[in-house]
């Protein structure tokens, strides 16, 4: 994250996303840290002050927040279905609004990826296809305080009226969203969860309109996106992928299931996506050690077909965000593990002041330990 040499200011530079206006390009993603209350996955006052630390990136988007209960795969992650969870994402939205951030509440359903003793009454994680997922782990407790890393159970396949019900369920999550005071909302359409497990030929056998054809795989994002637009207005949602063109590390193929052809899949998700008019797309590129490379035609198409807002994201450094705004392939950068480490990141990238290292020990659950107590910088 070195940025000597670099100038910086273009990534100052303010933008329009939506009806906002951000005051610099400085994302901070979505990230799942695992501090909710618990029982009931509630986000809480120590996850406020967590988010408004961080309100000067130019936009936030929360954590994973599960929109229904078998929407979880991983132990302490907040839910935005029951209304004491509304609640408490309530304490989050005031905190960031009252240091100027702005903020959408990230949608999220994990599919298969999950383990019975997260579900409802031990049941079968929901998926497209009853198809286990394999080469990923879940985190699930076992005791108070306590996980451990699980394989994921076998799933069942959702009916097609539950796929229905499903896109409801986001529409009313989104719903809830906004009664949380959230900005917009982000669907959670990456790293082989969900909306994912759809899109792919790999994890959706379906023989209805929800299975097949590239069409018919887009067809569960098309309606949720129609579906929560009208909630939330388009110009108030965004959508995150995370496309992966060649696998060079097996346990991390379940992040962007490889397609046979990923550009074209992509592609016809981002014209989809153009047609609905959204706000913003966000493009989560691998971001393990040697990960591949987007190919450049890739960022070239989605620019081409794609005339909302452009967020990229993955072991990006200063220099390639500012490499990248110059290219025009993208708007907004995100910084991950930087923004956990770091809660005044801006302020460093902008003064090129040094950064704290993030610990990995520290990421998924516990307490203001290795989250909110990470320093501002002091000069
Ligand atoms: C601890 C941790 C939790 C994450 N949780 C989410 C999540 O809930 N939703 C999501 O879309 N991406 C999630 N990601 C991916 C990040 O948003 C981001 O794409 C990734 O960290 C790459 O950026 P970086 O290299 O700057 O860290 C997570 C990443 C980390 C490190």
């Amino acid at each position: 994250m070195k940025s000597e040499l670099v100038n910086t200011d273009p990534l100052f530079s303010s933008i329009e996303l939506g009806p906002f206006t951000l005051k610099n390009r400085i994302v901070m993603p979505p990230l799942t840290r695992s501090r909710s209350t618990q029982p009931g996955n509630i986000p809480n006052q120590l996850m406020a002050e967590y988010y408004a630390q961080r309100a000067s990136a130019g936009f936030m988007v929360t954590e994973g927040t599960q929109i229904e209960p078998r929407g979880q795969g991983y132990a302490w992650t907040p839910g935005i279905h029951s209304a004491e969870q509304v609640q408490g994402w309530k304490k989050v939205t005031k905190a960031v609004h009252d240091k100027g951030g702005i903020i959408f509440a990230q949608l999220w359903h994990v599919g298969r990826v999950s383990h019975t003793t997260l579900q409802p009454n031990s049941e079968k994680p929901v998926g497209p296809s009853d198809l286990v997922a394999d080469n990923v782990s879940v985190f699930i407790e076992t005791g108070p305080g306590q996980g451990a890393l699980a394989e994921p159970s076998e799933p069942r396949a959702l009916t097609t009226a539950e796929v229905g019900e499903l896109v409801n369920m986001y529409a009313q999550a989104a719903r809830n969203a906004l009664e949380a005071g959230f900005d917009g909302v982000e669907l959670h359409c990456a790293n082989g969860y969900l909306v994912n497990q759809f899109i792919s030929e790999h994890t959706n056998k379906r023989d209805d309109q929800y299975g097949g054809t590239l069409a018919n795989r887009l067809r569960f994002l098309k309606e949720i996106v129609e579906a929560v637009s009208e909630v939330v207005g388009a110009n108030r949602l965004g959508v995150r992928f995370a496309p992966l063109f060649e696998s060079t590390d097996e346990e991390r193929v379940y992040l962007g299931l490889v397609e046979s052809n990923p550009h074209d899949t992509y592609i016809q998700a981002v014209k989809l996506l153009e047609q609905a008019g959204i706000a913003y797309l966000s493009i989560a590129e691998a971001d393990w050690q040697n990960a591949p490379d987007l190919p450049q035609a890739f960022y070239e198409a989605v620019r081409a077909e794609f005339s909302g807002r452009i967020i990229y994201a993955g072991k990006y450094t200063i220099e390639k965000a500012v490499n990248v705004l110059a290219k025009g392939y993208g708007d907004l950068f995100a910084f991950g593990r930087p923004f956990i480490a770091n809660p005044d990141l801006p302020e460093r990238i902008a003064n090129n002041w040094p950064l704290n290292k993030a610990d990995a020990a520290t990421m998924y659950g516990g307490t203001e330990v290795g989250y909110s107590d990470y320093s501002f910088y002091q000069k």
